[in-house]
């Protein structure tokens, strides 16, 4: 199905297990009636998934992907989930390289590279997550840092790859802080990275790559942010776990 914009996405992290999902989906569903002209993704913990679908079966507006995967599709790696087993499993998306994966797990550019290769390969859509710290913004090198991110992982993959994917900007020392990049700073960073994927691409095909804002997304900021030039989603972490307040993002898109 054609990804449509707005994307609304909720990462949950590691909240809500198998119980917890379905209420917040009884609960979700019923304030947020079925739309055609937006896509809303949930990014459950893994062992929620199969919960997940089931609460929204019926729901074509309502989408799945997981939060990572690990690069090998299959074999002797004890804990890890592969990209063919969650595309079996239903999702459709998965979050590589989310600040989280890089900051506290020690995630390198090269694994997350191996990552979204490994999720195209299965016919997962990648979600690309790239931002920067607040010190590497107070110097100045804020573009820099995330064009370096995104050419640890774009560089080499053929020009059909890249246009299949998602980014998500999410910079660091917005997430989980209630600190909020300004419209005006979204709208910047987005059009570095447009610019760049152009480079890439070229226009047609680098237009058409949704770019998500994501840190301390809320339902009082979500429109400004969502109205901001080059902003074509959300990605919701906090907010993303009460089902008023995602309910009140996705109205916020229309
Ligand atoms: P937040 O998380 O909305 O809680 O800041 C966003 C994310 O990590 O994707």
């Amino acid at each position: 199905m054609p990804l449509r914009t707005p994307i609304l996405a909720g990462n949950w992290k590691m909240h809500l297990g198998p119980s917890d999902t379905e209420a917040f989906f009884e609960a979700f569903l019923a304030r947020h009636p079925e739309r055609g002209d937006a896509t809303v993704i949930f990014f459950p913990p893994s062992l929620s998934l199969a919960a997940a679908l089931r609460a929204a079966a019926g729901r074509s507006d309502v989408r799945f992907g997981v939060q990572n995967l690990y690069h090998e599709p299959a074999g002797a790696f004890t804990g890890e989930v592969s990209a063919p087993i969650a595309r079996d499993a239903g999702a459709e998306f998965a979050l590589v390289g989310h600040s989280e994966r890089r900051h506290v797990f020690g995630e390198t550019v090269p694994e997350t590279a191996r990552k979204t290769r490994a999720a195209l390969e299965a016919d997962l859509l990648p979600i690309l997550c790239v931002g920067e710290t607040l010190v590497e913004r107070r110097d100045g090198r804020a573009h820099a840092v995330v064009t370096d991110q995104l050419a640890g992982v774009l560089d080499g993959l053929p020009q059909a790859d890249i246009g299949a994917l998602l980014i998500a900007y999410e910079p660091v020392w917005a997430i989980g802080t209630g600190e909020t990049a300004s419209p005006q700073d979204a709208a910047d960073m987005h059009h570095h990275i447009r610019t760049d994927l152009v480079r890439r691409v070229g226009d047609e095909a680098a237009a058409k790559i949704p770019i998500l804002y994501g840190g301390s997304v809320k339902p009082d900021n979500a429109a400004e942010l969502l109205g901001a030039d080059q902003v074509d989603g959300v990605l919701v972490g906090g907010a993303s776990l009460k089902p008023h307040d995602f309910a009140a993002i996705c109205a916020a898109a229309y």
